[in-house]
Order: C-alpha cells, then sequence, then structure tokens
C-alpha cells in the first residue's frame, strides 16, 4: 500500500503525546509541545507524516494493545526491560552525563559487564525504531531522527534501506574528545559511526558541531561522506504571547504574586529538576545575596519551578531531593512573618511557568551545560515589564544572547550571587533595552523555520 507509506518520517523517544488510564479504564490522551511539534504543523499537507516513537508507560502500552492512537503517530511497544536498560542505563546514565560533563571522576564512570548488557538493550531499542522506519518509509523519503537515545538508528536504517534520506539531530551539547574518550573505545567508535550513517548531522550550536567534528577525527578518521549542520533552535513568539495570556496563567500569575508579596523584585527560574540545570549552585547563590547583601532580605523572591524529571534514576532522585533542601534551609535561615524567599513549585504546570516568565524581573538559567536551553529565550518574550537574563556561558543560548544578558561561569557561585545583585539593580531603561535584543534575537528562528530548514538541507544533498 504505497499510498501509506510516509514522506517525512520523524523518530524521538518521546513522542507527540501520551496515554493515561483513568479509574475507569478509559485511555485519556496528552498532547505535548516543542520544536518538533510546531514544525510538523508546517509540512505541505499534501506530504504524508509519520512521527515514530516509544510507549513510555502502562497508558501507552495500552494505548498500542487496544490499538487506540492519533494519525501520523506510530508508538513502538519495546519490552519494558529493554527500554529501561536503553532509556535509563545508557541514554540518562551514560550519554546525557558524557555530553554534559556531570561525572564525578573519581568514582564514575564505570564500564562493567552490566553497561555491556545495558549497550546491547541500547542496539536492540535503535534497531526496532530502524526496522519500524524502514517499514513505514516512501522511497527515498526523509527520516529526522532525534537525540542521544538513538544514535545508532541512522547506521542501521541505512543498511536496511539505503534509498532514505537521513538526518539526525543533537538537542544536547556534544562533548570534547577528551570527556567523549571516557567511553570505552568500542563503544565510542560504534556510537560515531551509528550517527555518521546519516547523511547530515544537526546541532544547536557550532560549538557543540565542532566538537562532535573533533570527536569523529580522533576515533573514527573523520566525518566521512555526512554532512554537519547547525540550527539554532529559537522560541516560538506568537504562541507562547497567546498562551501567557489566556485565563488559567491569569489565575496563576494571582497565586504567585500572592505568594511573593507587594513591592518585591523576583528572581525567577524553570527547569527540569536535572543535574545539567546546576538549580543547587543557583540556590547556593541566591543565598550568598542573602547573606552578603543583607539589603535585599524581605525585597527579592526567588520563584524557583523545579519539575521532577527521570524519577527511576537514584542519582537524579538524589539531586530532586537536594534542591528542596536546600530551599527549605534558606526558608528556615532567612524567612520572616511575612516573607519566604523562596518559592519552590515542583508539579509540572505550563501555565504556571508562563505566569512567573511574566513576573520575572531576573531569569536565572545557569546551566553546567545545556544544548540551547529554551527558557532563557521563552523569558524575554513573555516577560510583563522586561526582565535581565542572568545566563551561564556553558548553555547553547549564550552563543546568541550572551551580548545581552549577564553572563556567569555557572561553578562560581560568589560571580552568580554578583550577577543577580546587578541584574536586580540594572536601570529600567538598560533592562528594557536588553529585553528587547533579548526577545529579538530569541524569535530570530522560530520551530518551523528550524524544521523547514533541516528537511530543505536535507532533501538538497
Ligand atoms: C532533553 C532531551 C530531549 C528530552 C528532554 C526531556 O531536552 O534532549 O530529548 O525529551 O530532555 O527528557 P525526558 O527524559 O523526560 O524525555
Amino acid at each position: 500500500m504505497v499510498n501509506d507509506l510516509a514522506q517525512i518520517l520523524v523518530a524521538s523517544n518521546r513522542g507527540p503525546v501520551s496515554y493515561t488510564t483513568t479509574g475507569a479504564g478509559e485511555l485519556e490522551a496528552r498532547r505535548g509541545g516543542g520544536g518538533l511539534v510546531s514544525g510538523l504543523s508546517a509540512i505541505d499537507s499534501g506530504e504524508q507524516s509519520l512521527w515514530v516513537c516509544a510507549a513510555l508507560g502502562d497508558g501507552d502500552r495500552e494505548a498500542v494493545r487496544r490499538g487506540v492512537g492519533e494519525p501520523g503517530v506510530r508508538m513502538l511497544d519495546i519490552d519494558p526491560a529493554v527500554h529501561s536498560a536503553a532509556y535509563n542505563g545508557i541514554a540518562n546514565s551514560v550519554l546525557w552525563f558524557v555530553h554534559h560533563m556531570l561525572y564525578q571522576t573519581p568514582l564514575e564512570p564505570v564500564f562493567d559487564q552490566e553497561f555491556r548488557s545495558q549497550w546491547d538493550s541500547y542496539r536492540a531499542y535503535n534497531r526496532a525504531f530502524a526496522e519500524a522506519l524502514a517499514e513505514a518509509a516512501a522511497p527515498e523519503a526523509a527520516v529526522l531522527v532525534q537525540d542521544y537515545h538513538l544514535a545508532l538508528t541512522p547506521g542501521m536504517l541505512r543498511e536496511l534501506r539505503p534509498d532514505l534520506r537521513i538526518g539526525h539531530f543533537s538537542h544536547t551539547p556534544w562533548a570534547p574528545p577528551e570527556y567523549f574518550g571516557l567511553l570505552p573505545d568500542d563503544i565510542a567508535g560504534e556510537l560515531l559511526r551509528g550517527m555518521l550513517g546519516a547523511d547530515r548531522l544537526g546541532f544547536l550550536t557550532e560549538r557543540w558541531a565542532d566538537a562532535f567534528t573533533d570527536c569523529c577525527d580522533r576515533v573514527v578518521g573523520g566525518t566521512g561522506r555526512t554532512e554537519t549542520g547547525v540550527h539554532g533552535l529559537g522560541a516560538d513568539a506568537d504562541f507562547l504571547r497567546e498562551r501567557a495570556h489566556r485565563p488559567d496563567v491569569g489565575t496563576r500569575l494571582a497565586e504567585l504574586r500572592e505568594a511573593v508579596g507587594p513591592d518585591r523584585r523576583t528572581v525567577v527560574r524553570v527547569d527540569r529538576t536535572e543535574l545539567s540545570k546546576n538549580i543547587v549552585r543557583g540556590l547556593l547563590a541566591y543565598r550568598e545575596l542573602l547573606e552578603t547583601r543583607p539589603e535585599w532580605r524581605e525585597r527579592v523572591v526567588h520563584i524557583a519551578l523545579a519539575y521532577p524529571s527521570r524519577q527511576d534514576l537514584a542519582v537524579y532522585r538524589d539531586y530532586t531531593a537536594e534542591v528542596s533542601r536546600l530551599a527549605a534551609e534558606i526558608n528556615d535561615t532567612y524567612g520572616t512573618p511575612g516573607w519566604t524567599p523562596v518559592v519552590v513549585h515542583v508539579k509540572d504546570d505550563f501555565a504556571r511557568s508562563l505566569a512567573a516568565y511574566r513576573m520575572a524581573d531576573v531569569a536565572l538559567v545557569n546551566p553546567i551545560r545545556d544544548g540551547m536551553n529554551l527558557v532563557a529565550k521563552e523569558v524575554p518574550v513573555v516577560s510583563d515589564a522586561g526582565c535581565a537574563l542572568v545566563l551561564s556561558r556553558e548553555a547553547g543560548a549564550h552563543a546568541e544572547l550572551g551580548e545581552f544578558a549577564i553572563t556567569v561561569n555557572p561553578y562560581d557561585v560568589t560571580a552568580t550571587a554578583d550577577a543577580l545583585h546587578r541584574a536586580l539593580t540594572m536601570p529600567p531603561a538598560e533592562r528594557a533595552d536588553r529585553t528587547k535584543h533579548l526577545a529579538a534575537a530569541a524569535t530570530a528562528l522560530p520551530p518551523r523555520r528550524w524544521f523547514l530548514d533541516q528537511l530543505e538541507a536535507l532533501r538538497s544533498l
């Protein structure tokens, strides 16, 4: 049935929709946003597209079993043990740690038999995607494979379907060769060769693309026939501005204003609670601000929206606990009856994130390393009165926004405290001017453009 084959395919671990089963046994669908969703919405309606993703929980698996789904989405029901070893074991415990340089190297990493067996699962998981894509793709279709979960899929797919145009996009940083070299040599080679099975590899910044090329030079003697390209993903201004003024955001705004209290400045951060985001050092910097500049006590509130992520893994759970512990300690030490220095929310709530963006005087974005960081781009677009951005030089977004932000070394807590002070005391005219430039730079490459550019580049090879 040639007509059912897709001309444009996207593959990613997490898909655009997820299912939960209600008490009554009904399936409830939840649709996500993000760059790929708006990107796909921009393609010509005459072209058939398919998004291949993994079933991630019991609800998703039940949906697959019942044959429930969205048009244009195919969920793969991969054996839960295989998926867990690939996703938790390799993707989020090894590859995420390598690319974000998160290991505490005296004790980690340890590449032993357990790792090797997880790597077998990672291969099987990548192969499941390659097979599904090979089956569903029209002749010479364009396939856009996403991220470190699926580094081997391009090579596997190329073997099955040499006619396809295969792209791969990395949403993370890429490790420099000295750090990438922590991986066992055979695995490092397999990983790079897997990616080089693509015709074209996309990265968020020059820095990550260069690091990838350096790794290839060192490990496999170059990138061969594969092209690399840089596509910096920007914020979706129209969507954000409209969404940020809906009634549910208004409700959240009122709640947050109540928690902050009158006539106080706000320092806002919004992250998945995840080790690369550096939330703990952000709190230490805020504590140092209150300690060394007591004039800020009672006059500022830190709104920290820290949404738990990857809680199957102890290291992420421990980090989440440390964030809560430290926030509580700061509140115990400095709080007064009418003033809570840190307001923390951990329940993922997009309307609340937008409300926090709107009331931000200062946005704190201080990751250890980050592929891009869209929060840095979204806050200036949405903030009601303009906001100063304190931005890590290790975030991909720094390449585009650094000129108008206050730059910090993410490890330097004292410098971050100083940067917060500077941001809080920035004259209103300067703040307004910087916000204008930040918003312009942040929206220069909207998600639709980002997606279509990649598609066009892949097809014109
Ligand atoms: C990063 C990755 C994405 C991933 C997201 C959320 O941005 O690059 O591929 O979807 O984190 O992580 P999760 O593990 O919850 O999918």
